[in-house]
């Protein structure tokens, strides 16, 4: 008889990466309950926290100085709640990997479903769809995250090409070989790696159990303007099939409120009866200086300059564009001499160019 026949299944082994930023309340409860709740399974955790200033990692560390399921991982650069993840999965050691926020909103019970679905139904990935009936108020999100959740629930959809009913959950678990396969191919999609991850990998099967989101226990939400607007247009670079990177979509939409700008504050010198050249002037360097504080805050957000810096950046972002604002100008102001006063379609025909040749020069000099 062949013992190796009769002996059990070595169980799989789970990874939790639990991506922190300033949890310093949340992290002790959190391990607490994975401990109480899971029990029964071969876990770890993985702490990924982008050097929190309220000290995180360190009451983390502090905690599991003597349980070594429970590891810690700094990191220094580039903060990101996608991109920690990321970090946290690839330093993983069990066959499956779980992301999961800490603060009490996704509760560890639900894994249990999670895996006996993924093995049942041999899945390459679950997820955790928050419910979100009609008659049933989400405790967790308020209204104006609902209304926008279900927006980017549609526009998601959308873009995978397949039906989810929480395509922006934040939690979810996976196959360790599926993670490495789709890894090199993953962006940064700001909060939603799970999005990517089905992006980046249309075959996946993949399936979701419903959970009840639970409402944040210690400290505030990180979600801001800048992860929505990371999302936004991540979403819109996979609507061109990649062909615009995000960045470049993020400073059109800039250089679109330039465009605005530019035309206000044109009329508005032109009304004080000054030249056209000198309105022509005011207006391209009012826009030009809102161009570079918009796309400082949004485009180049994680190479975002503060400072001295930023005050270099500046200049350097007027310096090489002046090429384009000596063209535009002269453009504009030759047709508004020469042809039928068109203001508007040779001021447009300026600004054009100069996008263009700015996105280029901005990323090789200014946000390198
Ligand atoms: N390392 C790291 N770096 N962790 C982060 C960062 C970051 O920049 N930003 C947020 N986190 C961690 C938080 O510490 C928390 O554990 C988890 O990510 C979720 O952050 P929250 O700030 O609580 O996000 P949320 O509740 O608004 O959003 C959650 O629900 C969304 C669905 O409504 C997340 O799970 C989202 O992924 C999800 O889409
Ligand atoms: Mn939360």
């Amino acid at each position: 008889m062949n013992f190796d026949q009769v002996q059990p299944v070595p169980q799989k082994r789970l990874s939790i990466i639990a991506p922190t930023y300033n949890e310093i309340g949340n992290v002790i409860p959190f391990a607490e309950r994975v401990k109480s709740t899971l029990a029964g399974i071969d876990w770890e955790i993985l702490f990924v926290d982008d050097n929190s200033a309220d000290g995180t990692a360190r009451k983390a560390f502090e905690y599991a100085a003597d349980d070594a399921r429970i590891r810690t991982i700094i990191r220094l650069d580039d903060r990101g709640l996608a991109r920690s993840s990321i970090q946290g999965m690839l330093s993983a050691r069990g066959d499956l990997l779980c992301v999961m926020d800490v603060d009490g909103q996704h509760d560890p019970a639900v894994l249990v479903d999670m895996i006996a679905r993924l093995e049942s139904d041999n899945l390459d990935i679950v997820s955790a769809a928050r419910r979100l009936e009609a008659d049933r108020a989400l405790e967790g999100l308020s209204p104006l995250r609902q209304r926008l959740s279900t927006f980017g629930n549609w526009l998601s959809s959308l873009v995978l090409g397949r039906k989810l009913s929480d395509p922006l959950t934040g939690f979810f678990v996976m196959r360790r070989s599926s993670f490495l396969d789709v890894a090199p191919r993953l962006g940064d999609p700001g909060f939603k790696l799970l999005l990517d991850i089905l992006y980046s990998n249309k075959k996946l099967r993949h399936g979701e159990v419903p959970f009840d989101f639970g409402v944040r226990t210690h400290g505030e939400s990180k979600l801001d303007i800048y992860v929505v607007w990371k999302f936004v247009t991540f979403l819109l670079s996979k609507m061109t099939g990649g062909l615009l990177p995000v960045s470049l979509i993020s400073f059109l939409f800039v250089g679109g409120s330039g465009i605005f700008v530019h035309f206000a504050v044109l009329y508005s010198v032109l009304a004080f009866a000054l030249p056209f050249i000198a309105a022509q002037t005011v207006a391209t360097l009012v826009a030009a200086t809102s161009n570079f504080l918009l796309n400082n805050l949004l485009t180049f957000q994680d190479k975002r300059l503060y400072g001295w810096k930023k005050a270099l950046g500046y200049l350097k972002f007027l310096a090489v564009s002046a090429v384009g604002i000596v063209a535009n100008v002269s453009a504009a102001t030759l047709a508004y001499e020469r042809l039928v006063h068109v203001v508007f379609l040779a001021t447009l025909a300026g600004i054009a160019i100069d996008t263009v040749w700015k996105f280029v020069i901005a990323n090789r000099f200014i946000w390198k």
